[in-house]
């Protein structure tokens, strides 16, 4: 059964597409082979344009992505893609600036068409209720997808006899949590796929990730981590897994924390 836009775990549904560009390149194949039909059978006039047909394809592009479930905002998405390019195309740049942008984007949001996880960051608040949640003294706290480390080191500052680890797989966020280590001796950032990451030894574990790899997070940390250690989710439940507690952050972008203790293994 296709999945309703109108509920709201729609995006979630679309969000687990095991391969999420297949279904976006069909939308927009789709939209070019219509475009394509329309340029080769219309007669040279105003519609045989290159806007027209861009809108065209948009058009066909979103009605695919509606059919395919994905939410709302993915429709938007695929009705202007191909006619925004073809109104930059028009602009006086020099195309070296768009590989420059291309460039920029990619070492800042790496593989997020593969991860499903963009980059935000966690705000001061949450930092302070994660720190409020750790266990006394030496205690050992991974970020998986520590971005530019600004929750760690706001940790690191309030408890140096904390070691935390954070591990990021962007370029540009890696490289400025790597400078900004630095100055503090009980953190260490590691390049890398989260995924990869080693958690035998973690007591927490932070995650601000997004729906999309939230089944596959729990599996992991209850593979990896001991008994009793903890795994707090910024925003995002595990599906089907009773949280431990629930924290309500209390800032304006209305955090919440979703707590899990690893369970035994009997
Ligand atoms: C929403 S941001 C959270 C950043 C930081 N943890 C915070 O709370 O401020 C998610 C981060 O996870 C990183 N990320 C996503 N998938 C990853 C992966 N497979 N391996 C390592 N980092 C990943 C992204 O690049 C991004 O920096």
């Amino acid at each position: 059964m296709r999945p309703d836009p109108d509920r709201p775990d729609s995006a979630r549904e679309y969000a687990r597409h095991r391969l999420p560009l297949r279904p976006i390149l069909g939308a927009q194949a789709a939209g070019f082979v219509v475009a394509g039909l329309l340029l080769a059978l219309l007669e040279p006039g105003p519609l045989r344009q290159p806007l027209p047909l861009a809108l065209v394809q948009g058009a066909v592009a979103a009605t695919v992505a509606r059919g395919q479930g994905a939410p709302r905002w993915w429709w938007a998405i695929h009705a202007a893609f191909v006619p925004l390019v073809v109104l930059a195309s028009r602009l006086p740049l020099h195309p070296g600036w768009w590989l420059g942008a291309f460039v920029a984007l990619l070492l800042v949001f790496w593989r997020t068409d593969r991860s499903r996880v963009p980059l935000y960051f966690s705000n001061a608040a949450t930092a302070d209720a994660l720190a409020q949640l750790l266990p006394q003294g030496a205690c050992r706290i991974v970020d998986l997808g520590c971005g530019h480390g600004g929750l760690l080191f706001r940790i690191a500052a309030a408890r140096p006899e904390a070691r935390l680890v954070g591990v990021e797989h962007a370029p540009l966020p890696w490289l400025l949590a790597r400078l900004r280590a630095v100055r503090h001796p009980n953190v260490t950032i590691r390049f890398g796929d989260l995924w990869q990451a080693d958690l035998s030894r973690a007591d927490v574990v932070y995650a601000f990730l997004s729906p999309a790899p939230m089944r596959r997070l729990w599996a992991k940390v209850v593979g990896e981590m001991p008994a009793q250690a903890l795994l707090v989710s910024n925003s995002f439940p595990v599906p089907d897994v009773a949280a431990w507690r629930e924290i309500a952050v209390g800032d304006r972008r209305q955090t919440r924390l979703h707590c899990y203790r690893i369970p035994t293994v009997d």
